[in-house]
């Protein structure tokens, strides 16, 4: 496959795509992991004296120009990080950024407004694509974040320009596909988050590659359920339940081990407030509700993380938001942080939990995707890839 390396980049208009979809707060980006991991790339086209033109999405401004998404505030902070001019326009197409980009020194950056403002970008407009296509010479995808979207600046755009990945793009499909296609084993994922519902697809591809697979978070009840357990008040999704129990038949034919809470902590409602206490899993008062994993359940689970050589995360362990709840989702970073084994996070509220506690830097991988990398590990095809490789 063809990347930016092959290519000769001097004095080229580049038309990169990045994901700057950042946290932000008051107008400041309050989260800038996505920039820094575009930078690798950013640097290597102003090097080969390229004439840079960054384009992204921020949020879902639905198709219109909305104040609160403007792009500025992420290529003022490009910028720092750089040292060097990030120019920031108002607009994604049209005369002004036409005539910006004629103008532009070989080596210097421009980073396009929201591409999102336009209803075309996510409809994959055609029309919108061509416009895109036009201001450059190559198009290079790095925006692995949005990568399972089919929209004209991450597909639309590869069928009129030579299309190929950027370095972060490169790393991310480098280590999920490695990871999936020949892990080292035991090779153990971690699933966690709310909902049985948003990880079908993760754990059904997931059974047929793992050794071990570690349930926690407000997902587990519903496998506790399906067992026959007792879970009072916890979240349940009760349509889920033949699902959930067809999860570990397969679990059992493929000679996966299959982890679930064996203790929980408990509370008497919903918040940060709650009374709490510990409960075995069996012994989970009918008024009561899971909000974590317990104690010896994290034991258990720092035992099988340490014992691996390959750990892949996805999703809490409980509400970590609230202190109360966060000792299962902190110890399992913590163990992530601890093994020798090669430790990927599979971005979304993982990826913000290991910040929070501390150990991002203690692990080997952590995606840029929170989306694309679930769909990546569903075995999907992701379109802003499948775009380039058509090439
Ligand atoms: C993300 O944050 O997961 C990506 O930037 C994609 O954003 P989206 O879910 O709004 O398409």
């Amino acid at each position: 496959k063809m990347t930016m390396k092959d290519l000769d980049l001097k004095g080229k208009r580049v038309f990169c795509r990045v994901d700057f979809n950042v946290p932000m707060e008051d107008g400041k980006v309050t989260d800038d992991t996505r920039i820094r991991a575009a930078i690798p790339t950013i640097e290597y086209l102003v090097e080969q004296g390229a004439k840079v033109i960054l384009a992204s999405h921020l949020g879902r401004p639905k198709g219109q120009v909305n104040e609160d998404m403007r792009l500025a505030a992420a290529g003022a902070r490009l910028s720092e990080l750089l040292g060097s001019d990030v120019k920031c326009l108002e607009e994604s197409v049209g005369e002004t950024v036409e005539q910006e980009i004629a103008s532009l020194d070989p080596g210097s950056i421009l980073l396009l407004e929201n591409v999102r403002f336009h209803a075309g970008e996510e409809q994959n407009d055609p029309e919108l694509a061509k416009q895109f296509a036009a201001l450059a010479d190559v198009f290079v995808n790095d925006a692995f974040g949005a990568a399972h979207r089919a929209h004209a600046s991450t597909a639309g755009i590869a069928e009129h320009l030579p299309a190929v990945s950027g370095l972060l793009l490169e790393k991310e499909l480098d280590v999920l596909g490695k990871a999936l296609s020949e892990p080292d084993r035991p090779f153990t994922a971690i699933i966690g988050g709310a909902k049985v519902k948003d990880k079908i697809g993760v754990i059904d591809h997931l059974l047929d590659v793992v050794d071990n697979l570690i349930i926690g978070g407000g997902l587990s009840y519903t496998f506790l359920k399906a067992l026959g357990h007792e879970i009072g008040n916890s979240l349940v999704e009760e349509d889920k339940l033949d699902l959930a129990k067809s999860f570990i038949d397969k679990a059992k034919e493929k000679g996966v081990k299959f982890y679930l809470p064996i203790d929980v902590t408990i509370a008497n409602e919903f918040s940060k407030d709650a009374e709490t206490n510990t409960a075995k899993i069996e012994e989970i008062p009918s008024d009561w509700m899971g909000l974590d994993i317990g104690p010896e359940t994290v034991k258990l689970y720092a035992d099988v993380i340490n014992e691996s050589k390959l750990i892949i995360w996805n999703g809490p362990m409980g509400v970590f938001e609230m202190e109360a709840f966060a000792n299962g989702t902190k110890s399992v970073a913590q163990a992530m942080a601890e093994t020798a084994g090669y430790t990927v996070i599979g971005g979304g509220d993982s990826a913000a939990a290991v910040e929070k506690f501390h150990v991002a830097d203690k692990m080997d991988h952590i995606s840029t995707g929170g989306g694309a990398s679930l769909e990546f590990m569903e075995g999907k095809e992701l379109p802003g890839v499948t775009a380039l490789s058509n090439k």
